[in-house]
């Protein structure tokens, strides 16, 4: 068997899956996110371990399993966090995580050492963001010199995990991409930019690719989480590769679109492709020699989520007398609004948006209301203009040719047939559901699984284990009502953006 460890945001979770696929157990820990100044965002990450350590020996608990039985471990995690450490390995102060916004004025200077954006995005394919790593080291460097001057080695979240559980320094190539520091053509620390922000190589781990074993297990290690030394741990990948893993998003046309508190809309590619415009990312992906382009919507079901805490109290008291999901009584009254909202629309930049816009001022608005406008409509709206974001990103894959052939959806978008429905009719495609639905840590248990010879690629592991279970086609009405409305969604952006305060 293979453990798969996802280090979240919220918590780690820890599944173990048998070598054909079926999961055994899981286990879930929580732990705090502190938010020290407004707009900061840090952990421990002494709490990752430590949610790692009881996770693991939960999972193998709930397994039923021995163990000796586990062959191979994978890794995964919350994406672009900084942990520094000194020459003994200690951590010098808390990791800055990837929704952290203190780095602003970081990102306009690497932008200007690079020698101008699109500089930049030739040297490492994406423009500088305030949640990447990059900025948040020439943070330190700035702000906490002292830090910085003791500085080592600087490690993604799951690979200070890795760290602890094999004692070596490494990181594999998708969850670098995020660092802005790797060159995602080469699948190489970015030399030249390094230079440029005068940040040592030497402070970078080793680079391995997605599947590659990377170390074992010491034997102190083993003893804290009662596994046995010297068990392989791959490199693993972020989370949103890994997640594109566990849904079978490795080949090319094959697209996942999971609208979870975010929406991300996941493409496969053969080759490296760019956006001059950044809008989307360009990562390598965790499969040998290839990548992905990904666009993030920051909130998509959680547009929904703010309906429900906000004005959804009526269905939330409504549910729980009838002992139902709230989410089921407020998908069931949008549906009784016609598509399109009869005229309404919804801008669901509620935390600022990253694809297309990157604009973390932008906001969220109704426009278009009259008094024909009820409850169903403003429901109604909010889901639509969640999936429009969400086209948003499909039509930036499209235009850099990528192609589409098979939409997977996930997430709470996809756990109604309502919502399923409307992404058909939004993004004018088929979409499909498939069996697997436990995201990135079922994906770095595969890339375990290949890694130590269990499948000969990931793509293999893959395909022996994720199955197409169901599908939407578009209504050809709805198609055509979306398709004239979807124009003036971006261009409602466009007129509201100079007045956001
Ligand atoms: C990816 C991203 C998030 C984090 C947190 O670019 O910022 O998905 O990885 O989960």
């Amino acid at each position: 068997a293979f453990l798969g460890i996802d280090i979240g945001t919220s918590g780690t979770k820890t599944i173990v899956m048998r070598a054909d696929g079926e999961i055994l157990g899981s286990a879930t820990v929580e732990y705090p996110l502190s938010s020290p100044k407004p707009g900061w965002s840090e952990q421990d990450p002494e709490d990752w371990w430590n949610a790692v350590v009881e996770s693991t020996k939960k999972a193998i608990k709930s397994a039923k399993i021995k163990a000796e039985e586990i062959s191979g471990i994978g890794l995964s995690g919350q994406m672009h966090g900084s942990v520094f450490l000194d020459k003994s390995s200690d951590v010098l102060r808390p990791a800055i995580l990837w929704n952290d916004q203190r780095t602003a004025a970081e990102c306009l200077d690497i932008e200007k050492k690079a020698g101008g954006r699109e500089k930049l995005i030739e040297m490492v394919a994406n423009p500088a963001l305030t949640g990447f790593t990059a900025p948040k080291i020439m943070w330190v460097k700035k702000n906490e010199p002292k830090i910085f001057d003791k500085t080592a080695q600087i490690l993604l979240p799951k690979d200070y995990i890795r760290f602890r559980l094999t004692g070596t320094y490494a990181t594999e190539v998708s969850d670098a991409s995020g660092t802005l520091l790797l060159d995602v053509s080469q699948r190489v620390w970015c030399k030249p930019l390094l230079d440029k922000l005068d940040i040592p190589l030497s402070l970078l781990p080793k680079m391995h690719e997605s599947e590659e074993v990377t170390g074992t297990v010491s034997a102190i290690a083993a003893k804290q989480l009662g596994l046995k030394a010297g068990i392989a741990v791959v490199g693993g990948a972020g989370d949103q590769a890994a997640g594109a893993v566990g849904n079978g998003i490795v080949k090319r046309g094959v697209i996942s679109a999971t609208m979870g508190t975010s929406g991300v809309v996941f493409a496969h590619s053969d080759e490296m492709q760019l956006d001059p415009q950044g809008r989307v990312h360009t990562f390598c992906h965790a499969v040998k020699g290839k990548w992905h382009v990904m666009g993030c919507v920051l909130s998509a079901g959680g547009s929904l989520q703010w309906y429900r805490n906000t004005l959804g109290l009526v269905e939330v008291a409504d549910a729980r007398r009838l002992k139902t999901d709230p989410y089921n009584l407020i998908t069931e009254q949008a549906a009784e609004a016609p598509a399109g909202c009869e005229g309404l629309f919804f801008l669901p930049y509620l935390t600022g948006e990253r694809t297309p816009h990157a604009d973390p001022l932008a906001r969220g608005a109704w426009v278009g209301l009259t008094i024909r406008h009820g409850r169903a409509h403003l429901i109604r709206a909010v889901m639509e203009g969640a999936t429009y974001a969400m086209r948003d990103c499909l039509e930036i894959i499209n235009e850099l040719k990528i192609p589409i052939r098979e939409i997977r959806v996930s997430g709470g978008g996809a756990r109604s047939q309502f919502w399923r429905q409307m992404q058909a009719d939004v993004y004018g495609r088929r979409v499909v559901t498939i069996n697997a639905e436990e995201g990135p840590a079922y994906g770095v248990a595969l890339l375990a699984a290949a890694g130590t010879g269990e499948y000969k690629s990931v793509v293999e592991a893959c395909t022996a284990t994720i199955r197409v279970n169901g599908a939407t086609d578009p209504n050809s009405e709805a198609k055509r009502v979306y398709n004239k409305s979807y124009p003036m969604f971006g261009k409602l952006y466009r007129s509201l953006k100079p007045d956001f305060p």
